[in-house]
């Protein structure tokens, strides 16, 4: 049974705000310690976040919590993030804690390394700014989304939520922001989801073990992952798409070597590999989740994402990313 709102159903949401999910191409887990990523907005999986004019105090309705998130006290850890940058974009925008009821509708899957909690954050954010006529600065959303990917996270680089917030691609550093990249030729994609829920948190507090009990192996790891997410970029930047392949698999490796990836995520890109794809990596926390291979052409991606799902993939995803001729086009 979905939302209904009030007693007369037919009763009009206010305002709705969405985002997509992401995708890292290039720099998972270095960018955590300070190293670029390079990000791109996935548009065909969107949340969606419906404000609702409801008596009573603020309220959230989603898959992870449904009731009332005015007071702190209340909230379950699941809804804390949401809750923190609903309330904080309330204050912003001088208004009090009640009268809304904000819905999550969400295609973005949990635990994929999608983004899923990012462009959830980013939607409420926008939902709630449009509930009131208004449109956050990019600033705000920027600010309210990582307010709730902290709560929730703990330490986020920040990357999902601009990769989602600004719907562009992206080279993202911690502390620096995120620089809109230009690509002369469009980027064709298979994602494939191994089915299983990735760990981000477990898998980015392995990374820091590591990095205190072999540190100077781990940093010479996270380094080049750094370096190949450069390379990505000046390969896209002169239209060398095909070139990021073998960067794609020098970063699986690196990855691996890292202890993030897991044999089903090393299958899935060893079938990538075996059904012709240029380069294939597992993208997001890892430990779970997906893998983004790159294709020549919309005729390779189909070939690929079918011999992916015959490989065991859960769910598949042709991603092209169109040309960008402009910065902040
Ligand atoms: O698994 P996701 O979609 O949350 O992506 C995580 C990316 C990391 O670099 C592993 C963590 C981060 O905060 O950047």
């Amino acid at each position: 049974m979905g939302f209904q709102a009030n007693a007369d159903a037919s009763a009009p949401p206010l305002a709705q705000g969405s985002a997509p999910a992401k995708l890292i191409l290039m720099g998972e887990h270095a960018v955590v310690h300070g190293f670029p990523a390079v990000a791109l907005p996935m548009p065909a999986l969107e949340a969606t976040v419906v404000a609702w004019q409801t008596p009573g105090p603020l309220r959230l309705h989603s898959p992870v919590f449904t009731g009332p998130i005015a007071e702190a006290a209340a909230v379950p850890a699941s809804a804390r993030g949401l809750a923190v940058a609903a309330r904080q974009a309330l204050a912003m925008l001088g208004r009090p804690a009640d009268g809304l009821t904000l819905e999550v509708r969400s295609d973005v899957p949990m635990g994929a390394g999608l983004g899923s909690s990012a462009a959830v954050a980013v939607a409420l954010v926008r939902a709630i700014y449009a509930a009131f006529g208004r449109t956050p600065t990019e600033e705000a959303l920027l600010v309210l989304a990582h307010r709730a990917e902290t709560e929730a996270h703990g330490t986020p680089s920040g990357v999902d939520s601009h990769a989602s917030a600004i719907g562009q691609p992206i080279c993202y550093v911690q502390g620096h922001g995120a620089r809109r990249l230009v690509l002369p030729k469009p980027l064709h994609l298979v994602v494939a989801d191994s089915g299983r829920p990735g760990h981000t948190g477990e898998a980015v507090s392995a990374v820091a073990a590591r990095l205190r009990s072999d540190s100077t192996r781990t940093r010479e790891r996270l380094e080049r992952l750094g370096q190949l997410a450069e390379a990505v970029v000046r390969s896209l930047g002169a239209g060398q798409v095909e070139a990021i392949g073998p960067l794609f698999d020098a970063a699986h490796g690196e990855l691996a070597e890292l202890g993030v990836s897991d044999a089903g995520l090393d299958a899935l890109v060893a079938a990538a590999r075996l059904a012709g794809a240029r380069g294939a990596k597992l993208t997001g926390g890892g430990r779970g989740g997906c893998i983004v291979v790159l294709a020549t052409d919309a005729a390779e991606q189909d070939r690929l994402a079918i011999a992916l799902t015959k490989a065991g993939a859960a769910r598949v995803w042709r991603v092209t990313q169109p040309q960008v001729k402009d910065m902040g086009s």
